[in-house]
């Protein structure tokens, strides 16, 4: 199987720019895919912005950021995604959106290419299904912050062809990141173990075990954890907890994964975490 060259990126919120931004420090041609221009330029602004606080830090120089940004091309029509050897859907985590966008992009991607969902919590048979090349779909289950996260999660189906696994382990490892092989089960694993604790610190607060602080300094100095609950969160963004809940909660009708009424309010009330600028906590203050 060829070498992948070039890369489609599909949506460029949190996940999405994260995910163009090491395509391009790997020197893959990067099309990103988003809804209008203005999205597609803030897109495109969030990557540069974390280029330059790369170089800000010392862990590129100025000439390696121009070089990686050459290759970074950004479209509002599925056409410039024609010539891309992997397709990779970072969008909002909704199925029927994602159903819509892999077949609009099946039209037009070369026979070739390879179709890969950065889902949390949809199971990708559902999606693969929907293509004329479920043989040809994956998971890449990227994390955030994807430049700093090392794992990827691939996961295949009952479809995908062993040669789509194999190429797709490849291309992680050439992201200088490490690849863990999932099945095709709702939060693959890691998900899987961490969303309840997420959601279980929502219910800990609502029973009034203790401050948002004090549950997040716990966990912190108590288990090491680099962040406390609240923290990822509101780092991970709110609605897409919420998504991902209650796509769990459908799969497996175990309370474990049930949103805690108090995560559904907070999504309604606007309160979606760091990208809102506001979630558990303040971040205007
Ligand atoms: N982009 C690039 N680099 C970043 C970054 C970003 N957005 N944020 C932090 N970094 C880098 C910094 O440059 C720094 O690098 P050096 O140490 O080499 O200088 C390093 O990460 C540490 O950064 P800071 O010192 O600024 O901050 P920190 O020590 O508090 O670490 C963190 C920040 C890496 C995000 C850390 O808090 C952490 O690991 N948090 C937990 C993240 C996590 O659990 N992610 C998984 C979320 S769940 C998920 O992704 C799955 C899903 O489906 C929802
Ligand atoms: P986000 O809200 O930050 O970004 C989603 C982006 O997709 C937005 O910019 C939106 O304009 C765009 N979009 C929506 N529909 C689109 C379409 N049809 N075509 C192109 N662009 C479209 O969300 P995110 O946090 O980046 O999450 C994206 C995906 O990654 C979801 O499936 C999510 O479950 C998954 N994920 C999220 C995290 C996380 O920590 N946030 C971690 C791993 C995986």
């Amino acid at each position: 199987m060829h070498r992948i060259q070039s890369v489609g990126v599909l949506g460029c919120g949190l996940m999405g720019s994260g995910i163009a931004q090491v395509c391009l420090r790997a020197g893959l041609t990067t099309v990103v895919r988003e809804l209008s221009d203005d999205l597609a330029a803030a897109g495109r602004a969030r990557i540069e912005s974390s280029f330059e606080q790369a170089v800000r830090r010392g862990k590129l120089d100025a000439a390696g950021r121009d070089q990686a940004l050459t290759g970074l091309r950004t479209c509002v029509d599925v056409e410039p995604l024609a010539q891309c050897d992997l397709v990779i859907e970072a969008i909002v985590e909704d199925l029927e959106e994602k159903r819509k966008t892999f077949v609009a992009v099946d039209a037009v991607a070369k026979k070739t290419a390879i179709f890969a969902s950065n889902t949390s919590s949809l199971t990708l048979t559902q999606l693969a299904m929907a293509t004329s090349r479920p043989e040809r779909l994956i998971g890449l289950h990227f994390f955030n912050p994807v430049p700093v996260m090392r794992l990827v999660e691939v996961v295949r189906t009952l479809a995908t062809d062993d040669k789509v696994v194999a190429c797709a382990q490849a291309f992680v490892r050439s992201l200088d990141k490490e690849a863990i092989l999932c099945g095709d089960n709702s939060g693959f694993i890691v998900n899987r173990l961490l969303v309840p604790y997420l959601l279980d610190a929502i219910r800990a607060f609502e029973n009034g075990v203790g401050t948002v602080e004090d549950i997040d300094r716990g966990m912190q100095l108590g288990c090491a954890h680099p962040m406390g609950p609240f923290t990822l969160l509101d780092f991970v963004g709110l609605d897409t907890v919420f998504y991902i809940a209650n796509i769990m909660f459908d799969e497996y009708r175990e309370r474990r994964f049930a949103p805690p009424p108090l995560l559904k309010q907070m999504v309604q009330a606007g309160r979606l975490g760091r990208k809102s600028g506001r979630g558990f906590y303040d971040y205007n203050a």
